[in-house]
């Protein structure tokens, strides 16, 4: 699928089928997040993937939507080695979301209930110094979720998006008005 039509496209799924992500289709996913760039090369990440059915439906209580892991197919946590490197978060788990989906497959970011944070990070045996920045589930789409199409017209899917106008959202030479 092309790169713009995969960024433009690309929709949080929800609802996943009860289908199996293929090991191959996963590691590619995974290898988009290697090949991700950070602050210095330092790759402030580690990922942990989510496959048992039983463990998802425990760490799922400490998720503001329990749903998505509970349902997904597989989820992959993306563990953040050092707090201060958001950003560096927000890109590596966008880039597994959008090869996702490139890919076929739907996915939507989760964040963890603040409150949880801490017995999700004792759960999955992070170290006290890092962070689960997101959990990322990922599944096929189930009838009526947004899906992949590789012969979409990207256009018509910009004209249609719920965001903000780039008149309100781009600045040219300075931030004004
Ligand atoms: C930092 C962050 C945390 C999010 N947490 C959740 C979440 O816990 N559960 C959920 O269902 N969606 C979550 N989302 C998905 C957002 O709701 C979604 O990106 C936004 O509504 C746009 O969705 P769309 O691209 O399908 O229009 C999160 C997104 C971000 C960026």
């Amino acid at each position: 699928m092309d790169a713009y039509l995969a960024v433009v496209a690309k929709r949080e799924v929800r609802e996943y089928l009860d289908r199996p992500v293929p090991e191959d289709v996963l590691t590619k996913i995974l290898q988009a997040g290697r090949a991700t760039g950070s602050a210095k090369n330092s790759q402030p990440w580690r990922f942990i993937v989510l496959v048992d059915r039983e463990h998802r439906h425990d760490l799922a209580r400490a998720m503001m939507a329990p749903r998505n892991l509970d349902r997904c197919a597989v989820a992959i946590a993306v563990v953040l080695l050092n707090e201060r490197l958001r950003f560096d978060a927000g890109r590596v788990a966008q880039d597994m979301m959008v090869a996702a989906w490139a890919l076929g497959v739907g996915s939507c970011p989760n964040s963890v209930r603040p409150d949880e944070h801490d017995r999700m990070r004792q759960d999955l045996g992070v170290p006290p110094e890092a962070a689960v920045a997101t959990i990322i589930t990922l599944g096929y789409p189930a009838p009526g979720q947004p899906r992949p199409r590789p012969t979409a017209d990207p256009e018509k899917i910009v004209a249609k998006l719920n965001r903000l106008p780039l008149e309100e959202l781009v600045h040219r030479e300075h931030f004004s008005g």
